[in-house]
């Protein structure tokens, strides 16, 4: 077993709640294990990091929390309070907006099923819609019928050629046939002459910022040839996948990779359990391919990572000109971004063990639903909370849960701790906002739901539903 470290970058107010350790012990007893943090004020710091680049290039812009990267309703009041929008992926979180008060050009529905139910509360409450298919467009000319209404909506495009391809997506209008489709059917004797074009949408896969800047750049040329037709293109919403960065050191991560890689040979030692590759391949005793994980460590995040976009040039002009030469809003959708260092994970030791290859095996109270996502492995090391400092050897182990599967690894990747953890201690999991705290999670086993326990550190705010409010009087 060997552990590399990749160090977590850690906000203050991390710093702070690290040091104050009886503080953590304390929810823990309360709440049970795990418990998750979300502290509402990081998340405001996040959002104003987004407007400032706004506000510095001058462009109209609104930005609409991606709430689908996490459950959390006072996460949606805080967007509330603090002035920005949500994006919602269902009816239920559009509920969620409505009774907590969001306005409706506050709210963007960006669900991949839109069924009737669902149209019929957005066409009642007047809340836009990003339309998908044109079997969308049927459904919600049909409930505007009924209704006797009219809505404005969104058109999600997709295709969009980037360096002699396509960028395939299956969700989204072809970019290079809507034009017609929009001519055809959005018009005053159209079959779609209920619904009122107002812009157009895109959310991409992966994390490139050229990508982004290409698809921007066609969509605003499309934008410019159905000006002359009537349609007026107010907005354009670049959807989310903005980076944020986790990792401290360059260094650490590109070892990592490298270790990672040369531990599928023989007499190499493992730097996860068993040898496991995170999605790389061995094919004739070659690794294949690169590990299927969030790029944990990278340079370009949240603000700088928009910034980039804004000053990609084509033919002499910038992003952001084109935009602001074209009085168009500029819209963003930030999941994980939007709540970075915002929230953390934290679970007590439950046993110790060695198993039959003689590695320690440290199991936890929480399950990996409570801390997953599509990455092949969360790469990022945990903060060790013991009860008290004890004189033995630092170890390494590997984190195991509470389901009867021989997969529920906390963590695949080897962690080395301080000293040998004590039944009792806890496991810090850091930056867990994004995705891992609730977008796998579930209650097989008739598992509780882990607490989610809301803090500010710098103003009191509230907290909705069951989530619970915890007033945390950090220095930071
Ligand atoms: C339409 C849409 N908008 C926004 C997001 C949020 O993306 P991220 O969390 O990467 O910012 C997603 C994520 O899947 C999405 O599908």
């Amino acid at each position: 077993m060997k552990y590399l470290p990749l160090t977590p970058i850690l906000h203050p107010w991390i710093e702070e709640l690290n040091k104050d350790h009886d503080l953590i012990f304390d929810w823990i007893s309360k709440f049970g294990s795990p418990i998750n943090l979300i502290n509402l004020d990081v998340f405001g710091e996040n959002f104003q990091e987004f407007e400032q680049v706004f506000n510095k290039y001058g462009l109209k812009h609104k930005i609409f929390f991606a709430r689908k990267s996490n459950k959390c309703k006072s996460l949606v009041w805080a967007a509330k309070e603090l002035g920005f929008g949500v994006d919602t992926a269902s009816i239920e979180e559009l509920e969620d907006c409505v009774a907590i008060g969001l306005e409706a050009s506050s709210i963007t529905v960006t669900a991949a099923i839109k069924n009737q139910k669902l149209i019929e509360y957005a066409v009642k409450h007047q809340i836009p819609l990003i339309l998908d298919n044109e079997d969308e467009c049927d459904l919600l000319q049909k409930v505007l019928q009924e209704y006797d209404e009219t809505l404005n909506v969104g058109i999600r495009l997709s295709g969009f050629r980037h360096k002699e391809q396509r960028l395939y997506s299956r969700f989204g209008f072809d970019v290079e046939k809507v034009k017609d489709f929009l001519f055809l059917h959005f018009n005053p004797r159209g079959k779609f002459n209920r619904l009122n074009f107002d812009g157009f949408h895109f959310h991409l896969n992966g994390y490139s910022v050229s990508e982004r800047a290409s698809a921007l750049f066609q969509t605003i040329a499309l934008a410019d040839e159905i000006r002359p037709h009537g349609f007026d293109t107010s907005f354009i919403d670049i959807g989310g996948g903005i980076l944020m960065n986790y990792l401290a050191s360059a260094a650490e991560w590109d070892e990592f990779h490298q270790a990672l890689k040369e531990s599928a040979k023989n007499e190499k030692e493992e730097v996860t359990f068993q040898k496991d590759l995170l999605g790389m391949t061995l094919q004739n005793g070659q690794v294949v391919g690169e590990p299927k994980v969030y790029p944990y460590f990278n340079k370009l995040s949240q603000g700088k990572f928009i910034e980039e976009i804004l000053l990609t040039e084509k033919q002499g002009q910038r992003c952001y000109d084109l935009l602001n030469e074209r009085n168009i809003e500029l819209r963003i959708e930030p999941g994980r971004s939007i709540l970075a260092q915002a929230g953390l994970t934290v679970a007590k030791v439950a046993y110790r063990k060695q198993d039959a290859e003689g590695r320690l095996l440290v199991g936890l109270e929480m399950n990996k639903s409570q801390m997953t996502s599509a990455s092949a492995d969360f790469l990022v090391d945990p903060l060790f909370i013991p009860q008290e400092k004890l004189n033995s050897e630092p170890c390494e182990v590997y984190f195991v849960g509470g389901y009867c599967l021989e997969q529920d690894f906390i963590l695949k990747r080897c962690i080395r701790l301080p000293q040998f953890p004590q039944i009792g201690d806890l496991l810090c999991f850091v930056n867990t906002a994004g995705y891992m705290m609730h977008f796998y999670e579930r209650q097989a086993h008739g598992f509780d739901l882990a607490k989610n326990l809301i803090i500010g550190t710098k103003r009191t705010w509230e907290a909705k539903s069951d989530e619970i409010f915890w007033e945390a009087r950090l220095n930071t």
